[in-house]
């Protein structure tokens, strides 16, 4: 079966004053797949994803989210898409003086018209979807960075996103704690058919969850494919890279 495309890049451009970030990068993304995005660091991946959300204006090519050309929507379209994308940030960005309950309701309090009663029982269930029932009282400076990160993901899926952005959720978590975020990740995707772009560096994170990958290098796309095939490519950037993944990987079954 084909699968729908649900991100289409072309030729994307993006610079900064004179440094060129993002030269000719062309990929897609598909439906009810994780498609994570590699490259050094300076690559440019926050950059693209930045782009995905439609944060920065479009300096050249195209971009397509859900069958929407970016730099072709009217306001009131440009809103519809941004609630059907959710974004979990690196740094997670609770809210300090709320509740992880009051921090999870403020999309919903925000964008839609939800009565108070609906509005924590929806709450209660994404807490329960990313095993933080335990917590909804509780404020953030109380959790644990596994636990921080996990709040933050049911905030991002409060409003139901078919599409999931995460810019290295597992940065600074534990193995156990990165584990367990990871398979967070495969439920969104198994359970509720979530097509999510994920920006990461963890090996044993690509190993889990990678369906896909995009491999940044000097601007442009240097790998685009299933992460078998990545795995033998010949692009000096990307074989590298999965040389160390390949070793580690080896180092895993033999641990
Ligand atoms: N807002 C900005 N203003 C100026 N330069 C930036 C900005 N954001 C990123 N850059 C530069 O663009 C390059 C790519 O950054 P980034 O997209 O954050 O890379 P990555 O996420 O792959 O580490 C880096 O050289 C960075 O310093
Ligand atoms: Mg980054």
């Amino acid at each position: 079966m084909k699968k729908e495309k649900i991100i289409e890049v072309n030729d994307l451009y993006a610079a900064f004053d004179s440094l060129t970030v993002l030269s000719g990068v062309s990929f897609s993304a598909y439906q009810g797949e994780v498609t994570v995005i590699l490259g050094g660091s300076g690559s440019g991946k926050t950059t693209l994803l930045k782009h995905l959300l439609g944060l920065y204006p479009i300096m050249g090519g195209r971009i397509s989210i859900l069958g929407k050309d970016l730099a072709q929507l009217r306001e009131v379209e440009q809103v519809e898409l941004y609630h059907k994308m959710g974004v979990l940030y690196q740094s997670g960005a609770l809210l300090g003086s709320l509740t992880v309950a009051e921090n999870v309701a403020l999309p919903l309090s925000q964008h839609t018209k939800l009565p108070p009663e609906l509005i924590s029982d929806i709450v209660y269930m994404k807490l329960g979807l990313v095993n933080m029932a335990h917590a909804y009282h509780l404020y953030p400076s109380q959790l644990s960075g596994g636990m921080l990160k996990r709040a933050a993901l049911a905030r991002a899926i409060a409003m139901d996103p078919p599409l999931l952005f995460c810019d290295e959720p597992g940065a600074g978590l534990d193995p156990v704690s990165l584990e367990s975020l990871d398979q967070l990740i495969l439920n969104l995707k198994n359970q509720l058919g979530m097509s999510i772009v994920l920006v990461t560096h963890e090996v044993p994170s690509i190993l889990r969850v990678a369906n896909r990958i995009v491999f940044l290098d000097q601007g442009q796309v240097a790998f685009e494919g299933p992460l078998k095939e990545a795995m033998h490519s010949k692009h000096p950037a990307v074989s590298a890279f999965f040389s160390v993944l390949k070793n580690e990987h080896v180092r895993e079954l033999v641990r």
